[in-house]
């Protein structure tokens, strides 16, 4: 479970970003976090892998108290939930595997390991076939689903992705929807961060929606609501 509770985030010296925030995700669930540009959406994934700290409140995940982690336990944090920012980033001079062999290398993950679990990974986003090309010899959209295999090699418990279809066209945002739906089928908590209309109701699961740093809706199965 990844429970805020009543948090707020001030940016120095004044900029209240989230205020009084109160949210429950259960494991497994799938949640669209919407709102306008500025709303706090960002800050409140960077309060969930501690790369900024609450002002006020707490912040849970599972048992597991992090509104003042210690910053040698925030590596064991950051394995535990992937994370897909809106401005990604490719290896160039690496391959589609070799890009996501590279998050396994730096923790020290054997060859033999890494060549069973990458090509497992980039099934799931349906790019095996493509995996000895380079970032520039693939699509947009197909750039975007390496980066969320990236987030996958660590089989996280929760998946965030923060704007993953950006400019991408509709028939991507059908693409990544059904990927994030299996991701999702397989155990992990999914929550996206966007502004895709399409995207969310497409999801047709629960969505929240942020406005000036508070939770101003808070729907099951909902549908994307202009504030
Ligand atoms: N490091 C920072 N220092 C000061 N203010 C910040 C910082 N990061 C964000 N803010 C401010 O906090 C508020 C919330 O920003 P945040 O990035 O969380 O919004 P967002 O909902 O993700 O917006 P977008 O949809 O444009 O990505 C904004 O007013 C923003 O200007
Ligand atoms: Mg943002």
């Amino acid at each position: 479970m990844i429970y805020f509770k009543n948090v707020s985030k001030i940016y120095p010296p004044d900029v209240v970003a989230v205020k009084d925030v109160h949210l429950k995700i259960e494991p497994g669930e799938m949640v669209s976090i919407v709102g306008q540009s500025g709303a706090g959406k960002t800050t409140l994934v960077k309060l969930l892998i501690a790369e900024e700290r609450p002002s006020k409140g707490r912040i849970q995940i599972g048992d597991w108290d992090i509104t003042n982690i210690k910053v040698s336990e925030i590596p064991i944090l950051r394995r535990q939930i992937g994370v897909i920012f809106q401005d990604f980033k490719l290896l160039p001079k690496k391959t589609i595997f070799e890009n996501v062999a590279f998050a396994l290398e730096v923790c020290g993950a054997p060859d033999s390991r890494i060549k069973k679990i990458v090509p497992q990974i980039l099934e799931i986003v349906g790019l095996e076939k493509k995996m000895h090309r380079y970032p520039d010899e693939i699509s947009g959209g197909e750039q975007q689903r390496v980066v969320i295999a990236r987030s996958l090699v660590h089989a996280p418990k929760i998946v965030i992705a923060d704007e993953p279809s950006g400019n991408l066209d509709a028939i991507n945002t059908d693409e990544i929807v059904s990927i994030f739906k299996k991701i999702n089928e397989l155990g992990t908590t999914v929550l996206l961060v966007t502004h895709n209309r399409e995207m969310v109701n497409a999801l047709r699961r629960r969505v929240v929606t942020i406005d000036r740093g508070s939770v101003s809706n808070d729907q099951a199965e909902g549908n994307f609501i202009r504030q």
